[in-house]
């Protein structure tokens, strides 16, 4: 199956992000503030029944890096299902496009620790010291990635 990576609504990848990333922890919605930003992109691909896997982006400093024009990924979630299947991977070179057509020099992301494989997979490097993030207290670190 060939799988089309296009801009979702909020609407129809907030399922898929409550699921997967509020799994297991004390917090049940998954909202961000950043869902606000003018211009924010959900980047999704969808199958019959849904989205099936979502990433979020806009522009935004990272803190590692002060000064240098920087997309942030945010609400990376692949169904349960088909994670392991490329999917995760589709999104960011998709991500990676869209913030080199935006003038970005890196992308960053907050990635819990369970996650860093995968970023490290795709070329990102974890910077800075770990902290416990709020929302799933859960181990996380910021990783970057040059555009
Ligand atoms: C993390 C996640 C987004 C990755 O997406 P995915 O579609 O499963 O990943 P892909 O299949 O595209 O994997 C790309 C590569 O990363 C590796 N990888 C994927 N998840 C990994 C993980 N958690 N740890 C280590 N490596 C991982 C894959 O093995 C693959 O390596 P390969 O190219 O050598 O085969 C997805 O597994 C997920 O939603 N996990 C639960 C929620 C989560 O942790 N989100 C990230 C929050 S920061």
């Amino acid at each position: 199956m060939t799988d089309a990576v296009r801009a979702h609504t909020l609407g129809e990848i907030m399922d898929l992000r409550v699921r997967v990333l509020r799994k297991g922890t004390p917090t049940t919605h998954c909202s961000y503030p950043e869902d606000e930003y003018p211009d924010v992109v959900h980047l999704g691909i969808t199958r019959d029944h849904g989205a099936v896997a979502t990433s979020t982006w806009f522009a935004k400093e990272c803190p590692e890096m002060p000064g240098r024009p920087a997309m942030q990924l945010k609400g990376m979630a692949v169904d349960d299902a088909l994670q392991g299947s490329g999917l995760g991977a589709l999104l960011v070179e998709s991500g990676l496009a869209h913030a080199r057509q935006r003038g970005a020099e890196v992308i960053w992301a907050r990635a819990r620790d369970s996650a860093l494989g995968f970023y490290e997979r795709l070329g990102f490097n974890a910077v800075g010291d770990g902290f416990i993030d709020g929302p799933t207290a859960m181990p996380h670190h910021i990783v970057v990635r040059s555009v």
